[in-house]
């Protein structure tokens, strides 16, 4: 029994199966799995006592998890901030269909904005059916984690893959205190609407079975208060932000994640990283160094990102040999078409830049799709410009991670749109997604920066990228609850 519980879609490692089956455990990716590695880590603190529940993603997963005894995991070495987890073992195609085809398909597509005319909205029976298998999965975890809170402990369920097990979970045990925290961004309430009536009303309800539901930035807070406005039957009362629906009041909060900077340039010094920077190094030679990490995802702009380096360099020529730009994406759900279709305008735009401007003595772009995460950590360190323009983004943890790391003040381009140009746009030349040239020309500044100003300005981007580690994220998360 615990007395605090973490659920998430993706837990903070994952498996892979071998030829001779034997199981390999790595680190889980993305913005949730590194701000919650840090959960229970707060200086000369004492640990609480943490669960961290979360799905098998994949056929390994679920063989490591039948193996353990009730999927608790031997995690010795993995950056967990002390927390125990639980690996559900989720039938293959619950999973698909509530991962893939609801969360990521639907509730990923209209919280960023994504949809466009040859992916437009079109729900019909296969989506409710769909449905029923995301409402199995959120009750999967609502079973799990009824079964393990110790009386009256507090459980903050994460993101839009579990939208219903806040409610879920307070029908199974009144007991619990419960909160809700997005990660994502949340869709203004004309684009909400485009969601089925059903399935819409069913989200907000959901997540209002919540005490407490956060979200990352203001703006995301005030959106979902905005879509709450239009549930019958529910008060919204923006002075105290709270919604009362059904006799339960839900208190709406902000609580901005950042880094934690001590253990972040901890594991850039050791020597998987120190490695990879020689390297990197003597491949860019002295020539400035713009870098771009993200997962290979729709909602980061990476193409458009590529548009402007393009850009840049026909528009001012005087950079080319002198620059070189290196954009890591790694591999990011994969089983859906949009994904792997991204993934190939991507390919084939840095190709077009490559024989465009490429000479036997300058590689002018060097793209990367695969998992390295030593290798990311390298590369902010070497940076003289970090490039982060995502259509829309929850917060964006790249941003804060590069200055952090920066060991030459490396400016940062920043799309407004990121949850975190709310933080960081003091220090940042912020950008609109949307305009290439726009971006090119910020990066072009980006570069022509005098060095003092960059330290300057990369000093204050790092001051208020730590001011919110993760395990202060977390305790103010459960604090909302007393
Ligand atoms: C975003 C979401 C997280 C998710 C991550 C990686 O940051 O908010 O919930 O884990 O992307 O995506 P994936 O589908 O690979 O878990």
């Amino acid at each position: 029994m615990s007395q605090v519980l973490v659920a998430s879609n993706r837990g903070p490692v994952s498996f892979s199966l071998s030829d001779d089956g034997a199981l390999t455990m790595r680190r889980g990716g993305g913005g949730l799995v590194s701000g919650l590695a840090g959960i229970a880590a707060a200086p000369g603190d004492a640990s609480p006592d943490v669960l961290w529940v979360c799905s098998s993603l994949g056929e390994a997963d679920r063989t490591a998890a039948r193996g353990s005894p009730d999927g608790r995991l031997d995690l010795a070495g993995y950056e967990t901030g002390g927390a125990a987890v639980r690996m559900l073992d989720i039938p293959a195609g619950t999973f698909h269909r509530a991962y893939n085809a609801v969360a990521n398909s639907t509730l990923w597509f209209v919280h960023h904005l994504l949809y466009d005319t040859p992916r437009s909205p079109h729900f019909d029976a296969r989506t409710r059916r769909d449905w029923q298998s995301y409402e199995a999965y959120n009750a999967a975890f609502a079973d799990a984690l009824a079964r393990d809170a110790a009386p009256g402990a507090k459980t903050a369920i994460q993101d839009y893959h579990l939208s219903l097990a806040p409610r879920m979970l307070r029908e199974r045990r009144p007991d619990l205190r419960i909160v809700h925290f997005s990660h994502t961004p949340w869709a203004p309430p004309d684009y909400f609407r485009l969601l089925p009536d059903d399935i819409g009303t069913q989200i907000l309800l959901g997540i209002l079975g919540a005490d407490h539901a956060g979200f990352l930035t203001e703006r995301w807070a005030s959106a979902f208060l905005d879509c709450c406005e239009s549930l019958p039957g529910t008060r919204v009362d923006r002075a105290s932000r709270t919604v009362s629906c059904g006799g339960h009041v839900t208190r709406v909060g902000v609580h901005g994640l950042g880094v934690d900077g001590t253990a972040l340039r901890q594991r850039a010094a050791e020597q998987d990283v120190v490695e990879r920077a020689r390297a990197l190094r003597e491949q860019v030679g002295d020539r400035q160094l713009i870098v771009r990490v993200d997962r290979t995802e729709l909602s980061k702009n990476i193409v458009r990102g590529l548009a402007a380096y393009r850009e840049l360099l026909v528009n001012h020529p005087e950079w080319r040999g002198r620059v070189v730009h290196l954009a890591f994406a790694y591999p990011s759900r994969y089983d859906l078409r949009e994904y792997r279709e991204y993934t190939e305008a991507v390919e084939r735009t840095a190709k077009q830049i490559t024989d465009e401007f490429g000479t036997a003595d300058w590689d002018p772009l060097i793209v990367q799709v695969n998992d390295d995460y030593p290798r990311s950590l390298a590369a902010y360190g070497l940076a003289d410009v970090l490039l982060v323009n995502p259509i829309r983004d929850g917060m964006n943890l790249v941003a804060k991670e590069g200055p952090v790391l920066s060991q030459r003040g490396c400016a940062l381009v920043l799309s407004r749109e990121a949850g975190a140009a709310a933080e960081l746009s003091e220090g940042a030349l912020t950008i609109n997604p949307y305009d290439v040239s726009q971006t090119a020309e910020a990066l072009h500044r980006a570069l022509l920066m005098p060095r003092a100003e960059r330290a300057e300005r990369c000093g204050r981007l790092a001051a208020a990228a730590t001011a919110l580690p993760p395990h202060r994220w977390f305790a103010d998360q459960l604090a909302a609850l007393d």
